[in-house]
């Protein structure tokens, strides 16, 4: 029911690996003209289509408008039954809301029960993000799109000695680019304050004063800033992988400060999860197996320094790429988000990278969402599925990254001591903002708390998150007085990394009822690594 793809992104990200979906269908959003209401067309089959106009900045309305794309998986309950829209947002920053609703819109009915149809969900391509116009792009054509990325491909910052400097430049040139190309003046406005505002505004365009959310991943930081900002219009929000929102020192929090050096608080322990389960699970169901876990660690070890000595080309009638030591890492890190599903696939294509077997290899594909090359060269469409919008939202919200070559690479080295993945999202997020150029002096910046909101929050986390560590959960928890953190006793990005009856149950129970898990709550997941791949 649950699909593990998701979008290649530049930078980063927190995007959860099950809820971005490419949509199969196709709706031509350009034939919806924009509307200050909710003048809804049928679209994907089962849903409900809208562009929404939303001011570019709340406080001036003369700046400008932006048309969202909004969808919804309408309910069918009497006016009496009615309960409003439920909002999701799948991540990213940069996740496309329409894609994802349309592929998991069913399946979160089914979560709720029987009782879904007394809601509407809803969800929407945040301003500057796929369907929503304008969109945050850098680039005259998406084919100049494929071009640099293919060119600039996410690096490990460990890949060799000039990584870091490397991908300064790239994210220099990458500010400078998106400074120059923002024709439209809207890259300013994306910033995730804005987006709060956006939903309070759908919220009330549908009849109702009070937001009920889930969120996701980055979602997280959404509904934890909605909550800080209109602490009396909560209604319901839930919100899963509760990432990004630690208070240093300083009172910033990683999100906003540039530093998410604590997500990464947990990501060696969910690929200490991948050698304890092929451990136990033997031979035949893990292809990397040996009988102990620290054996599977040291076959791991010695692999990565062959693959770093020489890679591996793969060539394919579905594509190409080179596995080398970049490849090995992401391919490793991407595939914590989601180890039910991942895991059985990366044992096979670990053990046909030892045997130096590129055709079989090419099933590690599937975990970077690769093929490394895909460009529909022949064609530029006005909505197209393809967009600069995370970098956007992720730096434009953040302090403004400064820092020297020598004070990244010492970042990278302090991060690198609470993983040994900071090489991808701690590290290269810090980097990849250095260059960026476009902040709105008046963004929301923290503290994201609220002393009192009008319902209580409901946080869910894993026990073994790769971006989005209980201890990270636990400090927004603290900030909202009143909130309940349940725990999902598994590895995974979300708890919909894996399936667990006892979450759902309490999920519907938010929903629904306004009941929130006792406090201490720990969800066992009815599944096993290795066993049951999907
Ligand atoms: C609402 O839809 C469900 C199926 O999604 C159906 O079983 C139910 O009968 C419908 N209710 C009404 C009042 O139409
Ligand atoms: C980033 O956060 C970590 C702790 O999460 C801290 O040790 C480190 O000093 C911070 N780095 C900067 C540059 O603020
Ligand atoms: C390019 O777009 C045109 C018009 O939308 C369409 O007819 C054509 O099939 C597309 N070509 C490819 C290769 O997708
Ligand atoms: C970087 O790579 C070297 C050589 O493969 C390895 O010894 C080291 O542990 C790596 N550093 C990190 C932080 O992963
Ligand atoms: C919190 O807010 C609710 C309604 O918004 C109010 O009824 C309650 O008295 C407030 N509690 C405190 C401690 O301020």
């Amino acid at each position: 029911m649950i699909l593990p793809s998701r979008p290649f992104l530049l930078s980063a990200i927190l995007l959860s690996p099950i809820l971005a979906a490419r949509a199969a269908d196709t709706f031509p959003w350009d034939q919806l003209t924009p509307s200050p209401d909710l003048n809804w067309v049928q679209c994907y089959s089962i849903f409900q289509c809208t562009r929404l106009e939303v001011p570019f900045d709340y406080s001036d309305p003369n700046v400008g408008t932006a048309a969202l794309a909004v969808i919804r998986l309408p309910g069918n309950a009497s006016d009496e039954q009615y309960r409003g829209p439920i909002l999701f947002n799948p991540g990213g920053p940069g996740g496309s809301g329409v894609d994802s609703l349309v592929a998991n819109g069913p399946s979160f009915q089914t979560v709720l029960g029987s009782q879904s149809n007394q809601f509407d969900l809803v969800s929407f391509d945040p301003r500057g993000v796929h369907y929503s116009t304008p969109v945050a792009s850098f680039f005259a054509t998406d084919v100049e799109r494929a071009l640099w990325n293919a060119g600039a491909p996410p690096t490990s910052l460990n890949q060799s000695s000039d990584a870091i400097t490397h991908a300064w430049g790239q994210a220099h040139l990458l500010g400078a680019l998106a400074a120059q190309r923002d024709a439209s003046q809207i890259l300013k406005y994306l910033t995730t304050d804005n987006v709060a505002r956006d939903m309070l505004l759908i919220t009330q365009k549908f009849g109702f004063e009070k937001l009920q959310y889930y969120g996701i991943s980055y979602g997280t930081v959404l509904g934890a800033t909605f909550a800080a900002m209109f602490p009396d219009k909560v209604e319901r929000i839930l919100i899963d992988g509760a990432s990004s929102l630690n208070f240093c020192v300083v009172d910033a929090e990683a999100w906003f400060s540039a530093n998410l050096t604590i997500e990464a608080s947990d990501t060696d322990k969910a690929l200490q999860t991948f050698f304890d389960g092929c451990a136990a699970a033997g031979p035949d169901l893990c292809a990397f197996y040996k009988p102990t876990a620290a054996e599977i660690a040291d076959r791991l070890t010695a692999l990565t320094a062959s693959i770093r000595a020489q890679p591996i080309p793969i060539l394919t009638p579905a594509g190409y790429g080179v596995a080398d030591y970049s490849f090995l890492r992401r391919v490793l890190f991407e595939s914590l988000y989601n180890p039910f599903t991942l895991f059985p696939t990366l044992a096979q294509g670990l053990a046909a990278l030892e045997a130096r077997d590129g055709a079989t290899a090419a099933k590690l594909f599937a975990i970077v969402q690769e093929p490394q090359f895909q460009c529909d060269c022949s064609n530029n469409t006005a909505f197209s599925p393809t967009d600069d919008s995370t970098v956007a939202i992720q730096c434009g919200d953040a302090v403004e990254v400064t820092d020297s070559i020598e004070e990244l690479t010492e970042f990278y080295q302090n991060a690198a001591r609470t993983s040994q993945f900071a090489e991808f999202l701690v590290g290269s997020g810090r980097v990849s903002c250095s260059g960026w150029q476009v902040y709105r002096e008046d963004r929301f910046k923290g503290p994201v708390a609220a002393a009192n909101t009008s319902f209580p929050l409901m946080l869910v986390t894993t026990t073994a998150d790769p971006v989005a560590p209980k201890a990270a959960a636990l400090k927004t928890q603290a900030r909202f007085p009143g909130s309940v953190l349940l725990t999902q006793d598994s590895p995974g990005h979300t708890s919909l990394s894996g399936s667990s009856l006892c979450t759902f149950g309490h999920f519907r129970e938010y929903f629904l009822n306004g009941i929130l898990p006792p406090p201490g709550t720990v969800c066992p997941v009815d599944e096993t690594l290795f066993w049951c791949p999907r």
